[in-house]
C-alpha cells in the first residue's frame, strides 16, 4: 500500500462533473473541472507544487530558504501549503480586497502576509507586485513570480491539460477558463491544441480587466477595478500566451456572482466567484453547440473562499448587486 509522503502528492486528478444546461434542447456536454478538490482548495496548488519541486530538484531552493510572491490569495495558499510541507519560509503580498478567508488561511499555513492598497497599480512601488519583487531583490529570496514565469505555463501543460485530455478520452471540443496570470489557459490550452488543433480555447475576463482588449486588438488599455477575485489584470503578464486563445468573453461582476450563487444553490457545486465567470461564458458558448460537443470549464476555487463576499447577502446588497440568483445565461 502506498500512502502519500506529503500533502504535495495529493494534488491534481480533480474530478470532472456534468452541469446541466439551462434549456431542455439537446446541447453539448458541459463539464466542470473541480479544482477546489485540491488539498489547498484551488487550481493554484498545481502551480506551487510544480515550481517548488522543480526548484528544489535543480538546487535553486533548499530547506529553510524563503519564497516570496504577490497573490490574489489562491497562489498564496498553495505556496504556503507547499512551503510548510518542504520546510521553507513563505512571504506573501496581497491587496486589501483579498477576502479575509484567504488571508487567514495563508497565515494559518505559516505564511507571513503583507497587505497592500487595492488601488495601487502594478507599477506603483506600493502594489503587491512591486513589493514582492523588491523584497526578493533586496533579500535574495526565491521570487516565485507567478505572473511572468514560463514554469507556470509548463505546470498546466503537464498536469491540467493532460488530465483533461485523458479524462475526456479526447472528446473535449471547447476549453473555458479565466485569466489571472494566464498560466492555466495558456498551458492547458497549448497541451489540448497539440492533441487536437480543432479544440477551441475560450478565456473569460472581468469587465474592467485589460486582457480582453489586449488579446483581441493587441492594445493595452487602462484597467478599472472589479470585485471578482483571482482573474483579470491591470498588467500584461508573460504567463499569458495569447496565441492559444481563440475567443475572449467579458463578464460583469453581477453576472459572475449571480452564476456562482446559482450553481452552488442549484447543483450543490461550491462555485467560487471566478467559477461563476467561467460558467457564464461557457453557457454563452453552449447556446450555439449541439450534442456532439464537450465543453470543459475550470472551476478554480470554492464558494467557501467567498463567504464574506459574494455569498454574503449583506455584502452583495451593500455593493448594489442583486441577490435573486436570476441569471439569464
Ligand atoms: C479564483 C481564481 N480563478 C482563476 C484563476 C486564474 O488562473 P491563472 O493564474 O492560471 O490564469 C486564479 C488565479 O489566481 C484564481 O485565483
Amino acid at each position: 500500500m502506498h500512502y502519500p509522503n506529503s500533502i504535495a502528492e495529493t494534488i491534481g486528478n480533480t474530478p470532472l462533473v456534468r452541469i446541466p444546461l439551462d434549456s431542455n434542447r439537446p446541447g453539448p456536454t458541459l463539464l466542470a473541472k473541480l479544482e477546489y478538490v485540491n488539498p489547498g482548495g484551488s487550481v493554484k496548488d498545481r502551480l506551487a507544487k510544480y515550481v517548488i519541486e522543480k526548484a528544489m530538484a535543480d538546487g535553486r531552493l533548499k530547506k529553510g530558504d524563503t519564497v516570496i510572491d504577490n497573490t490574489s490569495g489562491n497562489t498564496g495558499i498553495g505556496l504556503a501549503m507547499i512551503a510548510a510541507a518542504y520546510d521553507l519560509r513563505c512571504i506573501l503580498t496581497t491587496a486589501e480586497k483579498t477576502s479575509a478567508e484567504k488571508v487567514d488561511l495563508m497565515k494559518a499555513l505559516g505564511a507571513e502576509v503583507i497587505r497592500t492598497p487595492t488601488e495601487a497599480s502594478w507599477d506603483d512601488p506600493k502594489s503587491c507586485y512591486q513589493l514582492a519583487k523588491q523584497m526578493a531583490e533586496d533579500n535574495g529570496y526565491f521570487h516565485f513570480n507567478q505572473y511572468h514565469s514560463k514554469e507556470n505555463i509548463e505546470a498546466h501543460y503537464e498536469t491540467t491539460g493532460r488530465e483533461i485530455w485523458e479524462q475526456t478520452k479526447g472528446e473535449i471540443t471547447h476549453f473555458v477558463g479565466g485569466i489571472g496570470t494566464g498560466g492555466t489557459v495558456s498551458g492547458a490550452g497549448k497541451f489540448l491544441k497539440e492533441q487536437n488543433p480543432d479544440i477551441k480555447v475560450i478565456a473569460v475576463d472581468p469587465v474592467g480587466s485589460l486582457f480582453t482588449d489586449y488579446i483581441k486588438n493587441g492594445r493595452i488599455i487602462e484597467a478599472s477595478t472589479y470585485f471578482v477575485e483571482g482573474i483579470g489584470s491591470d498588467m500584461v503578464t508573460k504567463a499569458l500566451e495569447p496565441e492559444y486563445i481563440d475567443e475572449v468573453i467579458q463578464v460583469s461582476d453581477e453576472q459572475s456572482f449571480a452564476m456562482a450563487r446559482k450553481i452552488t444553490k442549484k447543483y450543490g457545486i461550491l462555485a467560487g466567484g471566478s467559477s461563476g465567470t467561467v460558467a457564464y461564458g461557457a453557457y454563452q458558448i453552449a447556446r450555439d453547440l449541439g450534442p456532439e460537443h464537450t465543453i470543459v470549464m475550470i472551476f478554480a476555487d470554492s464558494a467557501i473562499r467567498y463567504l464574506s463576499k459574494c455569498f454574503s447577502d449583506t455584502w452583495m446588497i451593500k455593493q448594489g448587486f442583486s441577490i435573486t440568483e436570476k441569471c439569464e445565461a
